[in-house]
């Protein structure tokens, strides 16, 4: 019987030759650069399996199309049945239509072991994204070993309790929780995602997201206004009023941070953070108010510009490019720098006309730790509902930029998965899949506007072929029709937010 080619992402040309032939070998591999970054071209034929590249990507990118024609099994770790297997002949010219496909896994809520990620990676591969963002450090947990700063792990990467849920009256995990990368598990996790062909970028939030590190070296704080040598990393969830001083004693800490991250990662973008830094301790604080004066700076919003502008000549002067979330906007920045643009379209809008680089990840469209259905027997329901059908309709360009020279500024898509309410692996798997799926074929195919896609060719594909691959991966994902009993979370409170969702046509 010939395999189904039910394949997701979609390619963008697939041509069937008619009949089919026996595969149980390997496939002729090349390279050929005329084809573009990413892009292969794939024929199954009497003459057997032939993958040609634009790239080393491209055969690879390749190479998992072919795994898909090769039937569910072909996604398991060890063969299960011998002899070959009976492949359609097909042309496939495929390339992607974004050169950043990424998913940030958030790694400092709760911390994900060094296996779990390795595995993450291989998920990704499969479906042709290739960027996975690591969120390493928060108010919750420091997951980076920084050698010349130990306490950052032995301090910075613990906590004595949990919140459950986010409900009220809080309810608590009273089992500590915590962990960390070895600088050698990160090299691993970087070499082993560069064989497939995936980068790891890596986020070192600052200046606010950083109890944690505070907690660790309380002289990072604001110490004039807070007791902070009394913090301890913080075991809520939420707006954290605790965050960096704008002292040159800071910026030296964390350049140091950034020297050793630098040679953990080669990526050429670092995220730096930059959102949600709460300004009450700086409008108190008379080191920081000194600051301000002695800048000639109109505020606290300022500052902050001020310290992210730092980093971002700091990175530049290493040949790297700083990313951070949107609000790194404010105060202008290099021109290289990148913009993640998460507050909806508009961030990322004004940074793309600016002329800077831009990955759209807006909360409204794909934050997948917000619920996939409505329904009490969702577990811990966050957020918006952002269905599978949502994210499968989800469009990062916004119109008012699409048929501009600005669209190219675009240069990719990420889904995003914090972690407050997903507190290990089959959680994470649950709100990841499947639609993470749905985002790899946004993000590598070329798809039409949201309205005119084929949401139920796409159900089609899943259910005739790609549920099954994913049973064969071991993935947790949530079926079709709604979680099973152990997939529910009974009595563990969520958060839903209550402002209707804005939709794409709505972005400009
Ligand atoms: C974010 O979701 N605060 C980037």
């Amino acid at each position: 019987m010939a395999s189904e080619v039910s394949l997701i992402p979609a390619p963008r040309r697939l041509e069937r030759a008619g009949g089919s032939g026996a595969f149980g070998g390997d496939a002729r591999t090349g390279v050929d650069p005329s084809l573009g970054p990413e892009a292969y071209r794939l024929t199954v034929s009497a003459g057997g399996v032939e993958i040609v590249g634009g790239d080393e990507a491209g055969v690879f990118w390749g190479r998992q199309t072919l795994r898909q024609m090769l039937g569910p099994d072909a996604f398991r770790r060890a063969p299960i049945t011998r002899g070959p297997v009976t492949v359609p002949y097909v042309t496939i010219e495929d390339m992607p239509r974004f050169a950043w496909r990424g998913f940030m896994l958030d790694v400092a809520r709760h911390f994900l072991p060094k296996d779990d990620v390795l595995r993450y990676v291989d998920l990704l591969a499969a479906h042709k994204l290739n960027v996975l963002h690591l969120h390493l450090t928060d108010d919750q947990g420091w997951r980076v070993e920084i050698r010349r700063y130990p306490r950052l792990t032995e301090v910075g990467a613990w906590r004595r309790r949990t919140r459950m849920g986010w409900g009220e009256p809080p309810l608590w995990d009273e089992r500590p929780h915590g962990g960390f990368y070895t600088q050698d598990d990160l090299r691993e996790i970087v070499a082993y995602a560069a064989e497939r062909h995936v980068t790891v970028l890596p986020e070192i939030e600052l200046p606010g997201h950083s109890q944690a590190a505070i907690a660790a070296y309380p002289e990072l704080g604001n110490a004039d206004v807070v007791d902070t040598a009394a913090l301890e990393v913080w075991t809520d969830w939420g707006f954290n009023r605790n965050v960096l001083a704008p002292t040159d004693g800071v910026l030296r800490f964390y350049e140091g941070v950034l020297e050793e991250v630098l040679e953990i990662f080669p990526s050429r973008y670092v995220h730096i953070g930059g959102d949600e830094c709460f300004k009450d301790q700086w409008r108190k604080s008379p080191t920081a108010q000194a600051r301000i004066g002695e800048l000639g700076l109109r505020g606290e919003d300022e500052l902050q510009a001020w310290m992210i502008r730092h980093f971002d000549r700091w990175l530049a002067a290493r040949g790297r490019c700083l990313i951070g979330w949107d609000e790194i906007l404010d105060g202008g920045l290099a021109a290289d720098a990148a913009v993640m643009c998460w507050r909806w379209y508009g961030g990322g809008i004004a940074a793309a006309e600016a002329g800077h680089s831009v990955v759209m990840c807006p909360q409204q469209e794909v934050y997948l730790d917000h619920v996939q259905a409505h329904g009490d027997e969702e577990p811990v329901p966050f957020g918006w509902v952002h269905t599978l059908e949502d994210v499968y309709r989800f469009e990062p360009v916004p119109p008012r930029l699409a048929g501009t020279p600005h669209a190219a500024n675009i240069i990719g898509t990420q889904a995003n998965l914090w972690t407050e309410v997903a507190e290990n692996r089959s959680r994470v798997d649950y709100q990841a899949f499947p639609r993470l799926v749905a985002f790899a074929e946004v993000a590598w195919s070329d798809l039409p506007d949201p309205d005119e896609r084929d949401f139920e060719d796409f159900e089609r594909r899943m259910s005739m072929a790609h549920y099954a691959r994913l049973d064969a991966l071991g993935v947790g994902y949530r079926p079709p029709t709604g979680p099973y009993p152990w997939q529910q979370r009974p009595g563990v409170p969520g958060r839903m937010h209550n402002k209707p969702r804005k939709t794409w046509r709505m972005a400009n």
